[in-house]
């Protein structure tokens, strides 16, 4: 059933962007942006302090380097020959001089505009929409060195809200493919973050081809449910991310107080292996920022993780819904892989990590990152105990890896009994395997598979859950968007567990897998399986289920 490979984990990656793409950022950029502190109220003495700060706390040397005044910079109107230009009051010395003053102290200027007539508050200026050229022209004469490319006031044409969900536009790629292009016109390098929060289909699609990094949400606020919805909306974009291409997060709430201390490096830690930029959004100033706070963000080992040269974003391998507790993990370069051990409950608790969930039989010497401890060599699972909101971070060096050359038996989700709402409707060959699949999952709604085989040995099985969630929290996320919806599955009429559903792709036909546990099978095809959607919110779109027996 499961052979050992010897590997040299991630040689050979296929990454088709390389042969043709220019790569601005080899590695996730790290930084600190004005906005979660000094929201649009950057000035030239702000941001010179926290540029000093960032030198003097050592921070500079951790690789924290991109200085970006965000919102709120620019003059009201352009020049008379209608350049984009600073704002004369808030920095009297001006932007060139500015880029100067910070590649002086060793660090990088990056500058914010949108794709958009106007900064999301109009009062502050105007964004880049239609001066493409001229703007990446003056980005690059101030001695730019990354462009945050925002999205406000995008809808040309009604101009009614600062922020449309729902835009009438087909193609939002264009407008940043327009600046992709401007800036590769001008003989400087860079590096181009996109911050379109995912509005409309297939970013991931799209973004990779124009963007060094892009923002796949909206924005985070300084609160633990942020890191929830976030990290449910980054789950599908392994399938995009790889060198010099990269997911954002968000900037980091590390240091800005309503995050615990096990929180901010829950935080600090999922956005370092899923090779989000790392950008402080709290002031680099010790007195303002705890101590606490700047230990997390130069956490060396951490960061290093972020920083490897393989690029790849952990993986979500897990998810144990009603213990609360997810299992992520990633190739690192060096034939090491990372495992991030992720406890969403408040309580403490005790897990036992089996290493064949990450493809490992036996590990060499496990290193716990964040208590920058040796655990010694495991062979078969891990026991790791975790506080309440705690995330692990363990390195394992991998010398041979297992790999799964079972075939599943597929059961497709239209060809269960469907009870209440639930409706099969085909996809085409987005939702794959099967190019069908059942919607309108309501509350109470459910799909009953019969016949399912329990194998010859029957007992727990593995089933790798096929279904569809492009319930993007953007709206929402200002509430209580989680970016989830759940099932609960129930075999042979025992008790039903509930798994949440991250977002799985680009859109209502990009089918992700959850991989999930299950007990109480009997021996020979005699199972009943039902997934129900739960009295939470709707059930995902079921694609159909795969069961390893
Ligand atoms: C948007 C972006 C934020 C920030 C603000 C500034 O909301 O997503 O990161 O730049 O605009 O107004």
């Amino acid at each position: 059933m499961l052979s050992l490979l010897t590997t040299t984990a991630g040689v050979g990656l296929a990454l088709p962007w390389l042969a043709a793409a220019v790569v601005h950022t080899p590695t996730p950029p790290m930084g600190w942006n004005s906005y979660n502190y000094y929201n649009c109220y950057p000035n030239e003495t702000i941001i010179k302090d926290n540029a000093r700060g960032l030198v003097e706390l050592g921070l500079s040397a951790v690789g924290y380097d991109v200085v970006t005044p965000d919102c709120g910079w620019p003059s009201k109107n352009r020049t008379a020959d209608g350049q984009i230009t600073w704002n004369p009051e808030l920095f009297p010395s001006g932007f060139p001089a500015l880029g100067e003053y910070l590649h002086g102290l060793g660090l990088k200027f990056g500058l914010y505009s949108g794709a958009g007539v106007w900064e999301c508050t109009p009062d502050n200026g105007d964004a880049t929409v239609g001066h493409e050229v001229e703007d990446a022209h003056t980005f690059a004469a101030w001695g730019g060195d990354a462009l945050k490319y925002d999205n406000c006031w995008a809808n040309i044409d009604t101009m009614i809200r600062f922020v449309d969900y729902n835009p009438s536009e087909k193609d939002p790629s264009v407008r940043f493919a327009a600046m992709s292009d401007a800036l590769d016109s001008v003989n400087r390098s860079i590096v181009f973050s996109i911050c379109q929060w995912g509005v409309g289909q297939d970013l991931g699609v799209w973004a990779l081809k124009y963007g060094d990094t892009w923002r796949i949400s909206n924005d985070i606020q300084d609160n633990w449910k942020s890191i929830w919805r976030i990290v449910n909306q980054a789950v599908p974009y392994v399938k995009h991310t790889g060198i010099g291409k990269y997911i954002d997060m968000d900037m980091l709430t590390v240091g800005l107080g309503a995050l615990s201390y096990e929180e901010e490096r829950f935080h600090f830690g999922m956005w370092a292996i899923s090779k989000s930029p790392l950008v402080i959004g709290a002031p680099a100033n010790a007195s303002i920022t705890s101590e606490e706070s700047l230990a997390i963000l130069s956490n060396k080992d951490v960061v290093a993780l972020n920083q490897d040269l393989l690029g790849e974003q952990a993986q979500l391998i897990r998810r144990y819904t009603e213990e609360e507790y997810d299992i992520f993990a990633g190739n690192l370069s060096e034939s090491r892989k990372v495992i991030g051990v992720a406890n969403w409950s408040n309580s403490s608790k005790s897990v036992n990590i089996d290493l064949q969930l990450v493809g490992v039989q036996k590990s060499g010497n496990i290193r716990d990152v964040w208590a920058a401890k040796d655990l010694g060599q495991y062979e078969g699972a891990v026991k790791v105990d975790l506080k309440g909101h705690e995330a692990k971070l363990l390195i394992l060096p991998v010398s041979a890896q297992l790999i799964y050359d079972v075939e599943p038996l597929y059961y497709p989700a239209a060809t269960g009994i469907l009870q209440g709402d639930a409706m099969s409707a085909s996809c085409g060959g987005g939702c794959l395997p099967k190019g069908s699949k059942v919607t309108n999952m309501t509350v109470g709604s459910s799909v009953t598979f019969s016949n399912v085989s329990g194998g010859v040995l029957g007992g727990m099985k593995l089933i790798g859950i096929d279904y569809i969630n492009y319930d993007v929290a953007l709206a929402s996320a200002w509430t209580n968007g989680t970016n989830t919806r759940n099932f609960t599955l129930s075999v042979n009429g025992g008790e039903p567990r509930r798994w949440s559903f991250p977002i799985s792709g680009g859109d209502w036909y990009e089918t992700g897998r959850l991989d999930v546990l299950l007990e109480g099978f009997h021996v020979g095809s005699v199972n009943e399986l039902r997934v129900e959607a739960p009295g939470l919110d709707p059930g995902a779109d079921l694609v159909g289920l795969a069961v390893y027996t």
